[in-house]
Parts: C-alpha cells; sequence; structure tokens
C-alpha cells in the first residue's frame, strides 16, 4: 500500500482526478469503479473542470459504482444514483447505457447482484477502483464483521454508518437500513485501487495504519493489494 500525505482536500481532488483522467486517457475504454459520499466530490469537480478544459473523454469509459440504499428511487436525491448524476455524469459525456449502479429498488436483489457480478465480468474486470473509507474502516458497504465478506449483496448498514450518513437525511430514522455492496473480492480483483480519505479520517487511518488485516477493519485488507494507492489529506 503506498500512501501519499497531502496537507489539503483540496490537493487530495486535484491529485485524485488526476490519476483517474490519466487512467482514462492511457486507456479510453477504461472500467472504472467509483464511490459516493462526501470525499469523492472534490474529485469529481476536478474531473468535471478537466472535462471542459478539453482534458478528458468519457465517451468510451466504463463505469461501476460500489453501492446503493436499498429503497431509494433514482430521483430521490439521497440515492446514490442520483448522486452521481449530480456530481459527475450530467456534466461529462459519458454515455448512459456505460453506467452501472446497483438497483436498490430490484425486485430479486440476489438476482441483482449476480448480475452486477457478471457485468463486471462481461467487461474484464475493473481498471481503477477510486474509495472512500468509513469510520468504522468500511469499505463500499462492507462493515466490520467476523469474516470478509466476498461478492455483492445485500448488506445491513451498522449503527456508525447510519449516524455517519444521518447528515444527508433529514433523521438517522430515514437513512436506509440495508444496501447493495460490491464485495470485496470484487473490490481486490480491481486492477488498481485509489483510496481518498480526507481530514476527518485520522482515527481510522491510523488504525488502518498500525493494525494487520481483519475484518473488523475492512479496509484493511487493502495491504494485500498489489497497486493500491491511498491518498490522505491531513488537512482542510
Ligand atoms: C460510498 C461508499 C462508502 C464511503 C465511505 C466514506 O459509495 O462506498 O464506503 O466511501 O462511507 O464516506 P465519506 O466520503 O462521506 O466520508
Amino acid at each position: 500500500m503506498n500512501i501519499i500525505t497531502v496537507k489539503s482536500y483540496h490537493e487530495l481532488s486535484k491529485i485524485s482526478a488526476n490519476i483517474i483522467a490519466a487512467q482514462i486517457n492511457k486507456k479510453p475504454t477504461s472500467v472504472l469503479g467509483l464511490a459516493t459520499g462526501s470525499t469523492p466530490v472534490g474529485t469529481y469537480k476536478n474531473l468535471v473542470e478537466m472535462y471542459r478544459n478539453g482534458l478528458v473523454d468519457f465517451s468510451k469509459v466504463i463505469t461501476f459504482n460500489l453501492d446503493e440504499y436499498c429503497g431509494l428511487s433514482r430521483e430521490n436525491p439521497q440515492s446514490y444514483y442520483y448522486f452521481m448524476m449530480e456530481n459527475l455524469f450530467s456534466h461529462v459525456n459519458i454515455p448512459q447505457e456505460n453506467i452501472n449502479i446497483p438497483n436498490g429498488r430490484a425486485m430479486d436483489i440476489e438476482s441483482e447482484c449476480r448480475e452486477y457480478e457478471n457485468k463486471i465480468r462481461q467487461v474484464n474486470g475493473i481498471d481503477l477502483q477510486l474509495l472512500g473509507i468509513g469510520h468504522n474502516g468500511h469499505i463500499g458497504f462492507n462493515e466490520p464483521d467476523d469474516v470478509f465478506h466476498n461478492n455483492t449483496r445485500l448488506v445491513k448498514l451498522t449503527q456508525t454508518t447510519i449516524e455517519a450518513n444521518k447528515r444527508f437525511f433529514n433523521s438517522a430514522e430515514d437513512v436506509p437500513k440495508t444496501a447493495i455492496s460490491m464485495g470485496i473480492k470484487t473490490i481486490m480483483s480491481a486492477r488498481e485501487i485509489l483510496v481518498i480519505a480526507g481530514p476527518d479520517k485520522e482515527e481510522i487511518m491510523g488504525k488502518l495504519l498500525e493494525q494487520s488485516c481483519s475484518p473488523r477493519i475492512p479496509a484493511s485488507i487493502l495491504h494485500y493489494h498489489p497497486n493500491c494507492t491511498v491518498i490522505w489529506a491531513k488537512g482542510n
């Protein structure tokens, strides 16, 4: 795991956008794994600006998002579909059919998850996976547990995650209690992983750097990825 510490969130956002743009410029048909949450907002802003300045072209890019809440429609401003449209997709030239986000309102969640994995396989896997990290060490919505969960599946969100994400909702009661999340094996199969962590992640970053691999800190599995970079902004 290659750790880059930077002084500010601004710098983190610029560097991560540059890494993603470089990947797309190297391979215009890149398959990207994408994250939501507050950390990637600056990265996506920079990518939109680069696109507007003709520095990156999304016309052949394929994306797979990490997760989606169960029960929220695409039109719901709290859904991750809505987030991605607002922050990135509706501002760049990615074809709609190249965008993949789990459908949290699927009638058959199990087959939705299986299909999601199949689609990733059909495009020969993810070239570059962007990840944020939860205060409890989750990646995607892979919450701390006794074991690592491999595949894309229905997950129950922990109280820590519900508390952390209630800022996007009217109250903690409004936060969905379940979600679909890409599994750990799927994430680890990406050829390259880029983790971004802001100054609010000091405590979990400390644990991640000190401790050995444990499913109690799901992100700790990343120590075993051959090509994983963490950009950590220590200041605002
Ligand atoms: C979001 C996701 C989550 C977030 C994590 C950090 O798609 O997969 O793992 O990356 O909860 O969220 P923020 O960036 O809001 O602190």
